[in-house]
């Protein structure tokens, strides 16, 4: 498969690092596009092997796949000034843009995904979220997941559902961070380091996504394996309860959606 960036800004250079850290995509298969030629640089920097051009059309041109990654309001005029054969793939990044608009930008017929990954990409950690228009083969989604899945871990969704799914995933960082953040504060408090207390916090953090995802659990079963009956964890838990955590972390992802 031979790739296309269009915009190396935060995510299309998260998505170019995280490509070129794979296995199934070489990095002189990966040819990425921006007006800054700024950020091409820091980004041949890291990966000398990735082709870097400040022209979209090469990019469009010398690839199969193309991954295209500016700003929503961006995307039509960005598109319009391309010209796309026939053997091309499109994979939009842009939030919020649907697969309808982006046909309707189009010359010509193609089959076209839409994309949400989050930022943990750039660490082969990511959640992508992909949503595909009705005419492309199962073959061709199954090639792109295993792509993605090299990124981290990658969930075809309808696109209906994909604005609730990014509440998830995109978002859903962000209240993770949100969580470090609060968590640091207090380790700070109670005498740590803050580098020290991001290394904790996170580690931990990680060991709860693995019990998570490495076992058939759920996140109440694990609570209750660590509260003893008048321990400090059912202390800690209680408090949060009445301090509306639970509701909290629902109504965000809601607002997010
Ligand atoms: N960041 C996230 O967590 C996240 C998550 C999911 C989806 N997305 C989507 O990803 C897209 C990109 O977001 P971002 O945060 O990466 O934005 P960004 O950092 O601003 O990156 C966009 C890049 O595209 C470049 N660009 C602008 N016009 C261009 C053109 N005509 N041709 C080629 N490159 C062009 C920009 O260059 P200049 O800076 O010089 O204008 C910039 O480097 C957005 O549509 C966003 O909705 C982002």
């Amino acid at each position: 498969m031979k790739v296309a960036i269009i915009g190396a800004g935060n995510m299309g250079g998260a998505i170019a690092r995280g490509l070129a850290q794979g296995s199934l995509v070489k990095c002189h298969d990966i040819i990425v596009s921006d007006l800054s030629q700024d950020k091409l640089s820091q980004l041949q920097t890291d990966y000398p092997e990735v082709k870097t051009t400040t022209n979209n059309q090469k990019a469009v041109d010398e690839a199969n796949l193309i991954f295209l990654v500016v700003k929503p309001w961006l995307v039509k005029s960005v598109l319009e000034e391309l010209h796309f054969t026939k053997d091309k793939v499109l994979i939009s990044v842009a939030s919020g843009v649907e697969i309808k608009e982006l046909s309707e930008y189009l010359s010509v017929d193609i089959p076209i995904y839409r994309m949400i990954p989050n930022t943990a990409i750039s660490e082969l950690a990511g959640v992508c979220l992909l949503s595909s228009s009705s005419a492309v083969s199962s073959e061709l989604t199954h090639s792109i997941l295993n792509v993605l899945n090299e990124m981290g871990m990658a969930m075809l969704i309808p696109e209906s559902k994909l604005a609730a799914a990014t509440a998830l995933t995109s978002c859903g960082i962000a209240y993770v961070f949100k969580y470090v953040e609060a968590s640091v504060k207090a380790g700070v408090e109670l005498g740590f380091s803050a580098q020290d207390s991001i290394r904790m916090i996170s580690q931990t953090i990680d060991g709860a996504a693995k019990i998570l995802l490495n076992n058939e659990t759920h996140p109440s079963l694990e609570i209750d394996k660590v509260t003893t009956p008048g321990g400090i964890t059912i202390k800690g838990i209680n408090e949060l309860e009445h301090a509306g955590f639970v509701s909290a972390i629902i109504r965000a992802i809601k607002a997010s959606s």
